[in-house]
């Protein structure tokens, strides 16, 4: 029997953690650090997701087999080659290949020279070479933080006047810290969103099925980006010809690039698409579960998430099952969110809640549940519809009671009224 260790406290962790303890191969999940919800499927033990010595320390003392990394930061880091140095087998990509999401220029360098079909940019580490540039980039435009900010460090700025003005606030007031010394300026693609995440091993892509993120704060896609407040699989309004276009056009050749570059990818290959009138374009590429992705596929995942590792590892072939019922997860979210955040609100009626709530930001202080940051939970619905799906999330939802949560009450809406326009009525 295997024992895994997942890296990090929040929702796709719980989902990572969840999935392991199903596996018949697996008889001791452990988290670090975890949290409430994690500490029903796994041993929750006392380290930080950056604290690479004490983890591999810790892996050693109890044999682990396989450590899942959920968050972008430490594979940044290099937590991958550590643990590769220490001859422990970890499921994430090296240092040199996370630069797909650590640095956007990086990425965007990394499509333009392999021909990937992505928006026109252009990269900018001086200010008022960046000023003149964007003066004469038409309305919208995309403003993007070099470095990580945690998905929200993107602008769409609606007028020149919005635009210098994020400009100014990312690259000279330190508005996402060091991550905005640098920026990408982007054009602005229109069209219809979706994730596409797949299990990458040098050469070998194993799409999974895609999911559609809901990344703005606030009903009908209004609001600051954040690091998304829901999302449901399949996305059955996109066709296969789509997603095919998308693997054979940006994953693939992405994969092929990194083991030419000299840096294959190993790991969780996030491509965020988007179907425009000019075919499918990326958006950006995480090098990780995306969250709350990650929450709504491994409840569709039919098959063994500790095999699948193994097998990717060792190059087996690998065919992936899904459920045919559509998954739907919506986020709670302290008010505020994503600019700020509070901590400390008791959370009751989870256990009156039917479905599956994945904690994304709990504690526990004085024998309660408690909220602790910005998306505190994932209540995540399946169901033979989407339409189904929605209405028993959003059941679920309705039975926790918090008062300082807020969520989106349109998760889902594009799938389900795509149905109702095509068909004439709803699924
Ligand atoms: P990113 O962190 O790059 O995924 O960007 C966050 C979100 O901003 C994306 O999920 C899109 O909804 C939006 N976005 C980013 N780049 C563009 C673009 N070039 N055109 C339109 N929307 C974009
Ligand atoms: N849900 C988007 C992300 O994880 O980046």
């Amino acid at each position: 029997m295997a024992k895994v260790l997942v890296i990090g406290s929040g929702g796709r962790e719980h989902a990572l953690a969840w999935k392991f303890a199903q596996s018949p191969q697996v008889d001791q999940v452990y988290a670090a650090p975890g949290n409430p919800g994690m500490a029903q499927v796994a041993q929750c033990v006392d380290l930080a997701a950056d604290d690479v010595d004490g983890l591999i320390r810790f892996v050693r003392q109890q044999h682990i087999d396989l450590t899942f990394v959920g968050p972008e930061v430490p594979l940044c880091a290099g937590i991958q080659d550590a643990f590769a140095a220490a001859g422990l087998t970890l499921f994430g990509p090296s240092k040199a290949a996370a630069r797909l999401e650590g640095s956007k220029m990086f990425a965007k360098d990394m499509m333009s020279r392999t021909g990937i079909p992505t928006a026109a940019y252009a990269s900018f580490s001086d200010y008022r070479q960046a000023s003149a540039y964007l003066r004469r980039q038409p309305m919208p435009v995309v403003l993007k933080a070099d470095g990580l900010a945690a998905g929200k460090g993107v602008i769409i700025a609606q007028t020149q006047q919005q635009a210098q003005q994020a400009l100014k606030e990312m690259m000279c007031d330190g508005l996402f810290d060091q991550a905005g010394a640098s920026v990408v300026i982007e054009e602005y693609l229109e069209g219809e969103e979706f994730s596409l995440l797949s299990f990458v091993h040098g050469e070998t892509v194993i799409p999974m099925e895609i999911a559609q993120d809901h990344k703005r704060a606030y009903d009908h896609d209004e609001g600051l980006n954040t690091g998304g407040m829901g999302a449901y699989t399949p996305v059955s309004h996109l066709s296969q010809s789509v997603v095919q276009e998308a693997v054979e056009r940006i994953v693939r050749p992405m994969a092929s690039a990194m083991v030419k570059e000299g840096c294959p990818f190993t790991g969780v290959l996030y491509a965020g698409c988007m179907a425009t009138a000019q075919g499918v374009k990326t958006i950006e590429f995480n090098v990780r579960f995306g969250d709350p992705e990650c929450e709504v596929l491994m409840v569709s995942l039919q098959d063994d998430l500790y095999q699948i590792c193994q097998d990717v590892l060792a190059h087996r072939e690998v065919t992936l099952h899904w459920s045919k019922d559509p998954v739907l997860g919506v986020v709670m979210a302290s008010k505020g969110y994503p600019e700020s955040s509070t901590k400390g609100a008791v959370i009751t009626g989870l256990d009156e809640a039917e479905g599956i709530v994945f904690h994304m930001g709990t504690s526990v202080r004085d024998g309660q549940l408690v909220t602790n940051g910005g998306r505190v939970l994932m209540v995540t619905a399946q169901a033979p519809t989407l339409l189904q799906a929605q209405q028993k999330a959003y059941a679920a939802v309705n039975k926790i009671h918090c008062d300082s949560l807020f969520w989106r009450t349109d998760i889902g809406q594009r799938g389900i009224a795509d149905r109702v326009d095509k068909n004439g009525k709803q699924e």
